[in-house]
């Protein structure tokens, strides 16, 4: 791909780059913004270096993209509720985004893109790593792929969110703050394999957090192919990983990838602000 008003540079062959020649705190003109969507797209995950971004702005940018979500578990900012901060506190081990996920595929239209923002970062850990769902699609062989298109999986918040298995979380005892919501009980289909709206390609669409098992099987019937497609899908060759530094901004495309924020910085204070875009359709 060849763009006008923006540098791209590559991090792995499948997925992630690094954007230059943009700064997020003044308005994009559309042909710049039309680009960065269109190397979003492409690369899955993009990233930013350097950039001032006040909680207004990132609010701004993010509506360009859609419609900014309200977690429904997970207290926002009281002037901004559709921007969380993610605080990790020095001493306190992280939690929020640890373990494989993709965000929010317990909604029945799925978050479709989220915007990190990197404000305190330790001295060293507390990376990201992104995992390309279209790639590993790619790579299965032909009978599995036949044997996966028109599965439909099951997903809910009940793993990740329950209050009788994570009540510490309803307990204050996180830097984070979380409410109990019916949503907590809700499960909803989305097709395990689904199609990119935009790229036309094929992703598979299950995550470890939030999906529980797949449509007319057991969760022991389901666990063995679920398990498969967690550790395949995640494989190095699939994965890139990001070093975050102040200032750095993260946008990925939460319809071909997951996502894994490393818990290895205990001692270290780490701070971020995080929007999601929400999804206006079902995956199909
Ligand atoms: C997330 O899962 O959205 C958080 C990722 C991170 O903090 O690195």
């Amino acid at each position: 791909m060849s763009y006008n008003t923006i540098e791209v540079q590559p991090l792995t062959s499948c997925i992630g780059a690094e954007i230059a020649g943009v700064d997020l705190s003044r308005e994009l003109t559309d042909e710049q913004f039309g680009e960065v969507k269109d190397a979003l797209v492409h690369n899955h995950v993009i990233f930013f270096r350097d950039q001032e971004v006040t909680p207004e702005r990132q609010l701004t940018f993010a509506k360009r993209f859609g419609t900014p979500e309200v977690h429904p578990i997970v207290e926002g900012s009281n002037a901004h509720p559709e921007l969380i901060e993610v605080l990790k506190p020095a001493g306190e081990g992280a939690s929020f985004g640890t373990g494989w996920h993709t965000d929010n595929t317990f909604f029945e239209k799925p978050t479709l893109y989220t915007m990190l923002y990197g404000i305190d970062i330790p001295p060293v850990g507390g990376d990201t790593l992104w995992a390309d769902m279209a790639a590993a699609y790619d790579a299965l062989s032909d009978k599995m792929k036949e044997l996966l298109d028109g599965l439909v999986a099951v997903h809910s918040a009940s793993i990740a969110y329950d209050p009788r298995t994570t009540r510490e979380k309803y307990e204050g005892k996180h830097s984070l703050k979380y409410k109990y919501s019916d949503v907590v009980e809700t499960e909803v289909e989305h097709p395990l394999i689904r199609t990119h709206d935009i790229s036309g390609r094929k992703c598979i669409y299950v995550n470890p957090m939030f999906t529980l098992r797949i449509k007319g099987m057991t969760k022991e019937e389901s666990a063995p192919l679920l398990k498969f497609l967690y550790e395949f899908s995640t494989k190095p060759e699939f994965v890139c990983r990001f070093r975050w530094q102040p200032k750095s901004v993260a946008m990925w495309d939460n319809s071909c990838t997951q996502h894994y924020a490393m818990n290895d910085y205990v001692q270290y204070r780490r701070f971020m602000r995080r929007v999601t875009i929400g999804g206006d359709t079902r995956p199909v």
